[in-house]
């Protein structure tokens, strides 16, 4: 049995990943770290977790877990990843976004060059089960050749906009993004809050793969609202069109047209995304049992897709179509900030 720990239970995340504990097969969550002990002690008695501790070194050198959940802010990333190589972790699942800007980009890319951790990053919604079997239904070919693909989310693209950027891999897998065009609007999400995901509050990019396929991301209020109401984070589809028909995905339902034979149907986001984060999890520990059993949502692939918003960023900036693989020019928040504050 894989023995697994959560880092920062304070906020409401962590919930997630410890419920789906009761979907995973193979491994136990055993220990928890976070600083405030009062909020410590709630999250560990909740969920019967045996070992807690105030400092995730201390963690890490007397637990010796095999499976970590980094459930930090984005400030907070590279540092777990550091602390988790020196003590010898084994895997890592990092909490979306990987990054803030590209300071934190380029030395995360730097240190996983060279790390033995493995690390991947939760986006979850890969695994969710409706959502894998349309993916599997794409990669078997049912909507024959792709033509293009168009994800939206709700909230900035911090939030939420790299959930939306994996749909678009996940759907087109193995191909590189090549060139990125965008345009972004609004400062409220570059304000500075102890959360650091710093985004403008829309954002449009058009993405050019290298087997030929184009997409659409839309974040913010540009995106399409998928039901009705005031909530920012309900929102995040796909839809993939092939030359024989489409896929449609929505956190609430789902549509195909194949050979002119339309199906849709309901699912409920929860049911799927509890389901979604043991499948990850699990996918996790082949991965850890297995070198060849790399996961899907790898720190190399989740780079690349968050090259693609840094460069939507550095797109709007200076109104140019970027080409990817790219260097980010510094402090593009503090540009962002500048041009749109
Ligand atoms: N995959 C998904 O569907 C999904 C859904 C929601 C959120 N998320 C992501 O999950 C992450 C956490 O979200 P949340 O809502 O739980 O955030 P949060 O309320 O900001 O909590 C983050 C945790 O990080 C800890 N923390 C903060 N600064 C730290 C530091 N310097 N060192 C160590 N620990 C620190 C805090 O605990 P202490 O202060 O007690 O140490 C807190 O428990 C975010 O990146 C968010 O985007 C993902």
């Amino acid at each position: 049995m894989i023995k697994c720990a959560i880092i920062g239970v304070g906020g409401g995340r962590a919930r997630g990943l410890a419920e789906a504990y009761g979907h995973v097969t193979r491994g136990r969550l055993a220990a928890v770290s976070t600083r405030r002990r009062d909020r410590l002690d709630a999250f560990a008695a909740e969920f019967g977790v045996p070992a807690r501790y105030t400092d995730y070194r201390e963690m890490f050198e007397r637990e010796k877990p095999d499976l970590v959940h980094v459930n930090t802010p984005p400030s907070v990333r590279l540092e777990i990843f550091e602390s988790a190589e020196s003590a010898g972790v084994p895997g890592v699942l990092v909490e979306k976004p990987l990054a803030i800007q590209g300071e934190d980009f380029l030395a995360i890319q730097a240190f996983a060059r060279s790390a033995r951790v493995k690390i991947a990053v939760n986006h979850q919604l890969h695994f969710h089960p409706r959502r894998g079997r349309l993916q599997q239904q794409v990669r078997d070919g049912a909507i024959g050749n792709l033509r293009f693909i168009e994800a939206s989310a709700g909230m900035n693209p911090a939030y939420q906009g790299t959930h939306a950027l994996q749909a678009i891999g996940a759907f087109n897998p193995g191909a590189a993004p090549v060139a990125v065009f965008g345009q972004v609007s609004g400062a409220d999400g570059l304000a500075e809050t102890t959360r650091h995901h710093y985004a403008p509050d829309e954002c449009t990019g058009i993405i050019d793969y290298d087997n030929g396929v184009s997409a659409l991301l839309r974040c913010g209020a540009v995106a399409p609202r998928v039901i009705p109401g005031d909530s920012v984070n309900v929102h995040k589809r796909i839809a993939v069109y092939g030359d024989r028909g489409f896929v449609h995905w929505t956190m609430h339902d789902w549509e195909s047209r194949i050979d002119d034979v339309y199906e849709r149907g309901e699912h409920v986001y929860a049911e799927e995304d509890i389901l979604g984060q043991a499948a990850m999890t699990e996918a996790m520990i082949d991965w850890l049992e297995d070198d060849a059993a790399v996961h899907p949502l790898n720190i190399v692939s989740a780079l690349s897709d968050f090259s693609v918003i840094l460069g939507i960023y550095e797109s709007a900036l200076n109104r140019a179509v970027v080409s990817l693989p790219f260097t980010p020019s510094p402090d593009l928040v503090g540009k962002l900030r500048a041009t749109l504050g």
